[in-house]
């Protein structure tokens, strides 16, 4: 059951970086799941494959994979956001490589709100040995993992932390 409507999620959501272990029931993860399918791309090529980590060992070595987040391997899920290579740039040319991490982005951010949604912590990680996931996974050479997003229960005070104030970095033209 949804328990924050997407303004609430937006402006709540904030990383985490521990997590209590509790697990998630498998049908929410596949919520979590189907809102990052549903993200927009470009020409809806949709340039992205997800591997959902459940196991201990596997989120053991993933983690041992990144630079500092150790925590993720407590959480009970992380999610890998795997951008298909070459596939948007087969469609668009070079402009392809911008459009992609666009697409991968939109995926994850859905996938954040989401879990926020449901009242779940998360962290996005993107500081890791690639080659190392990639192996871990056993990923084919058509695949480039673009970030593990840990999801699940935590302790932590969430505090949406500062960002730019709008004067900074929007200009309006009417
Ligand atoms: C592309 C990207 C990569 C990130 N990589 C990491 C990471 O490797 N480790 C980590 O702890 N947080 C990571 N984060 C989370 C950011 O540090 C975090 O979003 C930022 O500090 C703002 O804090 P907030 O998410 O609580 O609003 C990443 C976020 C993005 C968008």
């Amino acid at each position: 059951m949804l328990t924050k409507d997407v303004i609430a999620a937006i402006e709540q959501r904030c990383s985490v970086h521990s997590f209590t272990g509790e697990p998630i029931p498998e049908a929410t993860v596949g919520r979590l799941v189907e809102a990052a399918l549903r993200a927009p791309s470009a020409g809806n090529l949709q340039p992205w494959k997800l591997v959902v980590v459940f196991k201990d060992e596997v989120k053991r070595d993933l983690a041992g994979a990144c630079e500092r987040e150790s925590f993720i391997a407590d959480a009970p899920v992380n999610i890998v956001v795997c951008l298909e290579k070459g596939k948007s740039e087969q469609v668009y040319g070079p402009e392809g490589q911008v459009y992609q991490y666009q697409d991968i982005g939109a995926a994850i951010e859905n996938m954040l709100l989401a879990a926020t949604g449901y009242g779940y912590g998360t962290c996005w990680v993107a500081a890791f040995q690639e080659d190392k996931v990639s192996q871990i996974l056993q990923l084919g050479g058509d695949l480039r993992p673009v970030a593990i997003v840990a999801v699940g229960n935590t302790d932590e005070k969430q505090e949406p932390v500062a960002r730019r104030n709008a004067e900074d970095v929007v200009r309006i033209i009417h």
